[in-house]
C-alpha cells in the first residue's frame, strides 16, 4: 500500500520536470512561458530553439512517462494502480509544481506511459498521429489524433482495464489543446518550424 502510493507519488513528481523549460533557457536563452505557442512543449521548444533541442526534449518527456510506469510494472499488473501512476506523470507535467501549477499539454509523456501499458495501441495511434502531422503540417492536429486514437485501439487490441484512463487523458489533451483548436478551426495556427524570412 505505502509502496504504491508512493510511487503515484514519485510518478508525478518525475512527471512535473519541466524539461521543455530548461533545455530552451540553456541552449537558446528563451523562457518558451513567454514565445510561440508559450507551452513548454517539445513543438515549441523545436520551434524557438531548432528541431534537435526539440528532439531532445520529446525523448525526456516521453522518458518522465515510461520510466514509472514501465518501473511500477516489474511489481504490479493491477491495471488501476498502473493507470495511476500513468495518470500521475501526465497531471505532473500539465501541472507542474515547479512551475506554480503551469505545464506542457501533455502528449510526450502520454506517448511515454502507453509504450509502457498498451505498446499496441500506442504505435498505432503514433502512426495515426506522425501521418496527421505529415498531412496537415501541424503537430497539434497530430496529437489531437493521437488522444482520440489512443482509447480507440485501446478497445480494439483488447486491454479494457486501460480504457477509461485513455478516455480521461484524450479529455485532458482536447483541454490543454483548446487554444490550438480555436487557432486550427480559423486558420492561424503556429506551424512547427519557424517561417523562414527572405535571405536565409
Ligand atoms: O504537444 C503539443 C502540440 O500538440 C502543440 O504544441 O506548441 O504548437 O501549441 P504547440
Amino acid at each position: 500500500m505505502f509502496l504504491s502510493i508512493g510511487w503515484i507519488l514519485m510518478s508525478y513528481l518525475i512527471g512535473s520536470v519541466p524539461f521543455g523549460l530548461v533545455m530552451a533557457k540553456a541552449v537558446c536563452g528563451v523562457d518558451p512561458r513567454l514565445e510561440g505557442s508559450r507551452n513548454t512543449g517539445a513543438t515549441n521548444v523545436s520551434r524557438l530553439c531548432g528541431t534537435r533541442y526539440g528532439l531532445v526534449v520529446l525523448a525526456l518527456d516521453l522518458l518522465k512517462g515510461w520510466a514509472p510506469a514501465a518501473g511500477a510494472m516489474t511489481f504490479s499488473d493491477n491495471w488501476f494502480f498502473l493507470s495511476l501512476v500513468g495518470l500521475a506523470a501526465i497531471i505532473g507535467h500539465i501541472s507542474s509544481p515547479f512551475l506554480s501549477g503551469k505545464g506542457g499539454k501533455g502528449v510526450a509523456t502520454t506517448i511515454g506511459v502507453f509504450l509502457a501499458l498498451t505498446p499496441s495501441a500506442l504505435i498505432i495511434s503514433v502512426l495515426c498521429c506522425v501521418a496527421a502531422i505529415t498531412i496537415s503540417g501541424y503537430v497539434s492536429l497530430g496529437s489531437l489524433t493521437l488522444g482520440a486514437a489512443l482509447p480507440l485501439f485501446t478497445l480494439l487490441t483488447g486491454k479494457i482495464g486501460f480504457l477509461p484512463v485513455t478516455l480521461l487523458v484524450a479529455v485532458l489533451i482536447y483541454w490543454k489543446h483548446r487554444e490550438n483548436i480555436r487557432r486550427l478551426a480559423t486558420g492561424q495556427e503556429n506551424p512547427w518550424r519557424k517561417k523562414k524570412t527572405q535571405g536565409q
